[in-house]
This record gives structure tokens, C-alpha cells and sequence, in this order.
């Protein structure tokens, strides 16, 4: 053998055990908890365990059956525990104000959406939030009616062309995002959509390119060796992405460009837009503009993705529980009369008055939780349980509405879509944090109130236009994969038959 080839032989050995000893130091000192979860394999953990491509509700389901509200995990040497308990959910995110996302998340999403509210921590993060808070206040939210009426009416059209009449299913996901889209254009950039949408793809095409890219991201997450963006891209799901992604990117740099180019700004506001807050006329920025950039694709996917998902699981319900559709319908016909101007444009105090669609979908996102996972590091050592399990500082914490909402000892009989729960002020106000669809805390949804109040004119506006009837069945909707939002694994599909007087 030539000595070169032997060295190179050597090299080689050496590297590959220098590496095994490295993995193998990293498992013996990883942190030690005494929480109940499946049994490990040196280096890898529970890797194994966590393999099955995509994650669904239903095992995390199992693994909270079989070692309760508490679970450990390891990805690798990294401790994970799974929490259920609202007692948990309320010393990490309230009292303990655990604000910092873990890294093991983080660094996955920047790979897709760059530096925004989402994976930024720190004081990053603290700016970008105090910016973006007010952009999206309660007081802005009776100048978005008009742009949210018209996703709506958008949705409507779609839905019924999708289902022909009512003789095909409909795939609400891919109507309702676009829907979403086109009020976020309006309401965020106030930028005409027609000049913002991407139309090199289908409706269809987008909606199955943001289930992909989400399932993506949880494989990135559980398997480390998929993390690289060069990979990803030899992969047809993974080059998808990132060629919408790209498109997207595109967009945002045109709406920056149009604003930059604005010479001021009109009469003084007291509350301004998302894009006014970032980018001011002559083009500063209120952070480096690679951040506006980022933020802007940040704001898009969650504004759109979420919603999305919530009304499509609203529709398959509804139609599954006829007699809660109907209950909706006659609310809406109660306060927009059956007269000529039943279907107008819904005002605040109209949509303030509907209780029984609010409580549909409050007990849709109970059952349904759009973000079920809310992931924290742990920065100090926290104890858990009430004081008697202690978590090392540097493990991760995943909080989880949608096992904490379906506890049985704040949600009786949760399996049961059963909206009167909210109706009658029940709804698991036994605890403060029993329920919790927007996050709690600092970190909670920015777009919280947006979001409410744009699904209930969405869902307002379709409901006086069209009849529901069921394509997904329930196993349909609880077969669901588990990522940043929450993608069934079959789309939601409803059948859409127009009423009379809806004029579609
Ligand atoms: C049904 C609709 C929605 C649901 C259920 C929902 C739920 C959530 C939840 C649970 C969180 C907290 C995650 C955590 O604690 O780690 C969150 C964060 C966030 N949401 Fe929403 N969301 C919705 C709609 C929206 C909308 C419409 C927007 C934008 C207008 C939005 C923007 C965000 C952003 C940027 C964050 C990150 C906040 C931060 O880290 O500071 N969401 N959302």
C-alpha cells in the first residue's frame, strides 16, 4: 500500500472516531430529568421513536397516554419534554415569562422565513415586536372591514366554482389562503393584491407548496442531517418551496420598492400599517432592511397559513354538524334581516353581536389548534409539576394546546364538537390557562384579534351565501401532521351548494 493511501486510511479512522467520541461525550453528559418518556439509544436518543414521516396528533397523542402530562424526549443529546398540564402551561409562559424560542425551531424556520418575529429572540426580537404590536391594534381593526369582506366574497366565488354547484368537493385550504392573501396585501402593505399575488401558480399549487414546506420543517427538526438548504433543493417538495419562497421574496421587494419610492407620508395617523411602520417614505428602515424584508414573509405565511387552516377546519365541521350550521345561519339571519340587503357588508357591532359563530369557532380551534406546538427554551432551571420535576436549563419545552384542550377535567367529554361550551361561558374557565389557541404571554399571536375578527367576516359572508355539506369525514380532520401549524394529511374538502339568495 502506498504510504500516502495508508495515511489517508489513518486520517480517516481518526476523524469518523473523533466524532463518535464527541456524539458519544455529548450523550453521557446530556441533562438527566426525571419525567417519564420512551427509552433511549446512546447518541441518537429517541430519534427512532420520532422517524415516522410526517408526526402526527395521533402519536403524540399516544406518547401523552402512555407517560402522561409531562413527556421526555431526546433529539440526540437535546432534552425535549412534551407539556400538557395547565399548571405547566401557566408557570412557563405567564408567570415564569419564558420568552425565548429554542433554537432547535428556530434555526429550522430561518432556513425558510429569515429573521422576523418568529425566530428572532433577544432584544431583536423586542424591537421588531414593540414595532409590529401596534400596527395590528384593535383600534386599526374597523378600517380592515372593507378588505376583509372582500376575501370574503373572494372565498365565496371560489368555493362555489371549485364545487361546481355543489357536484364536487372543494378544496377550502387553497380558496381561503388566497382569500387571506389578498386581505393581507390590502390590510398590511395596502398595496392592490391583483399587483401582489403571485400568479405563476395555481391557488391549488400554493396551498399544497405551504403544507409541504411545513412538513419539511418538521423533518428538519427531528432529523439534524436534513437541515441543509443544498439538500433540501435536490428534493421536487424542497425545490417547491423554495421557488415560491423566491416569488414571494420577489413580491415583498416590490411592495419595499413602491413605499420607498412614496416622497411622504399622507395626513398624520395615530396607528399606521405594517409596511408604513417598517419602511418610511424615501425608504429608511425601521430595522435593516434584509430584517423588514424577512418580517414581511414572516407576516404573509402566518397571516395566511393560519387562517386558512382554521376556516377550512370551521366548513368541514359545520358541515358535518348540520344543526350548528343551521344555528349560524339563523344568528346571521337575525341580525342581517332577510331583506333585500341580507348580504351587505358586516359592521363591527353586527359582528360583535355573533355569539354562536364565535363560539363555533373558539370550540373548532379548541379541538383543532392551527399552532399546536408552542416551543421554549429553557433559559434558568424551571420546576415542573407543581414544584417536584425540575428542568435543566438548555432542554426545550413544547407546549400543547391540543392535548391541554382536550383534558378531560376542564373540557368534559372533549372529543365532542359541542360550541355551547363557549356559549354558556363554560369552556374550560375552571383554569386561566386550560385554553389557550393564541399562545399566552409575550410571545402570544401578534395577530390574535386580527385573526378573530377576519375568520368571522370570512365565515359570515360565506355562510349567507352557501350550504356546507361533508366530504372530509372527522378521521379525516384528526389525521393531522404536526409542525408549525397544524396540515391534515388529506386536504379538507367540503361540497359548497350556493343558496338562493346568494346570487353565485
Ligand atoms: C387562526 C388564526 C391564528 C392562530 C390560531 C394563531 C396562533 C398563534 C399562536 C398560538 C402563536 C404563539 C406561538 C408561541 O407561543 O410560540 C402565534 C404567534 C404568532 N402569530 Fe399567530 N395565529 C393566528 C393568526 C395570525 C395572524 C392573522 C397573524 C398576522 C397578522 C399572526 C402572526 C403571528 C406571529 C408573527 C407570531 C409570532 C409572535 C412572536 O413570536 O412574537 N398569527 N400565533
Amino acid at each position: 500500500m502506498a504510504w500516502w493511501w495508508w495515511l489517508l486510511v489513518q486520517l480517516l479512522v481518526w476523524c469518523c472516531a473523533g466524532v463518535v467520541a464527541l456524539l458519544w461525550w455529548m450523550w453521557v453528559t446530556r441533562p438527566q430529568v426525571d419525567i417519564p418518556g420512551p427509552p433511549t439509544w446512546p447518541i441518537i436518543g429517541n430519534v427512532l421513536d420520532l422517524l415516522e414521516h410526517p408526526l402526527t396528533l395521533q402519536k403524540a397523542r399516544d406518547f401523552h397516554r402512555q407517560y402522561g402530562d409531562l413527556t421526555r424526549f431526546y433529539v440526540g443529546p437535546k432534552l425535549v419534554i412534551m407539556v400538557a398540564h395547565p399548571d405547566d402551561v401557566q408557570h412557563i409562559l405567564v408567570t415564569s415569562k419564558m420568552v425565548e424560542r429554542d433554537p432547535l425551531t428556530t434555526n429550522v424556520m430561518r432556513v425558510i422565513v429569515g429573521d422576523g418575529l418568529l425566530t428572532l429572540n433577544g432584544s431583536r426580537w423586542k424591537t421588531h415586536r414593540r414595532l409590529i404590536n401596534p400596527t395590528f391594534h384593535s383600534e386599526l381593526l374597523g378600517n380592515f372591514l372593507e378588505a376583509f369582506h372582500e376575501g370574503g366574497l373572494f372565498l365565496s366565488a371560489r368555493l362555489a366554482a371549485d364545487s361546481r354547484g355543489g357536484a364536487a368537493p372543494a378544496d377550502v385550504h387553497a380558496a381561503a389562503l388566497f382569500a387571506a392573501l389578498r386581505s393581507f396585501c390590502t390590510t398590511g402593505t395596502g398595496v392592490d393584491p391583483d399587483l401582489l399575488i403571485p400568479d405563476d401558480l395555481s391557488e391549488r399549487e400554493v396551498s399544497a407548496i405551504v403544507a409541504d414546506g411545513m412538513t419539511l420543517l418538521q423533518k428538519m427538526m427531528v432529523r439534524p442531517w436534513t437541515r441543509s438548504k443544498a439538500l433540501l433543493r435536490l428534493t421536487p417538495k424542497g425545490r417547491a418551496v423554495f421557488k415560491y419562497l423566491a416569488l414571494l421574496r420577489k413580491r415583498v421587494e416590490e411592495v419595499i420598492a413602491i413605499r420607498s419610492a412614496a416622497k411622504e407620508d399622507g395626513p398624520a395617523k395615530t396607528r399606521q400599517r405594517l409596511l408604513e411602520t417598517l419602511v418610511k417614505p424615501g425608504g429608511q428602515t425601521a430595522v435593516p432592511v434584509s430584517e423588514v424584508r424577512d418580517e414581511l414573509v414572516t407576516m404573509a405565511l402566518t397571516a395566511t397559513d393560519t387562517t386558512a387552516i382554521c376556516i377550512s377546519y370551521v366548513l368541514a365541521v359545520l358541515a358535518l354538524h348540520p344543526e350548528w350550521q343551521d344555528a349560524a345561519r339563523r344568528e346571521l339571519e337575525d341580525v342581517f334581516g332577510e331583506g333585500g340587503d341580507y348580504l351587505r357588508a358586516a359592521s363591527l357591532a353586527e359582528l360583535a353581536s355573533l355569539r354562536v359563530l364565535e363560539s363555533i369557532i373558539k370550540e373548532t380551534l379548541r379541538l383543532f389548534p392551527v399552532v399546536p406546538v408552542l416551543p421554549r427554551m429553557v433559559t434558568e432551571d424551571i420546576w415542573l409539576s407543581r414544584g417536584r420535576l425540575l428542568v435543566p436549563k438548555g432542554a426545550m419545552l413544547g407546549v400543547m394546546p391540543f392535548l391541554t384542550h382536550r383534558l378531560p377535567q376542564f373540557f368534559p367529554d372533549p372529543l365532542t364538537f359541542d360550541p355551547s361550551r363557549f356559549l354558556e361561558g363554560r369552556g374550560g374557565e375552571d383554569h386561566p390557562c386550560s385554553y389557550l389557541p393564541f399562545g399566552l404571554g409575550a410571545r402570544n399571536c401578534v395577530g390574535s384579534q386580527y385573526a378573530r375578527l377576519e375568520m368571522k367576516v370570512f365565515l359570515a359572508t360565506v355562510l349567507r351565501r352557501l350550504r356546507f355539506l361533508p366530504h372530509s369525514r372527522r378521521e379525516d380532520l384528526e389525521n393531522a401532521a404536526l409542525s408549525v401549524t397544524l396540515h391534515s394529511i388529506e386536504p379538507i374538502q367540503v361540497y359548497c351548494v350556493p343558496l338562493q339568495e346568494s346570487g353565485l
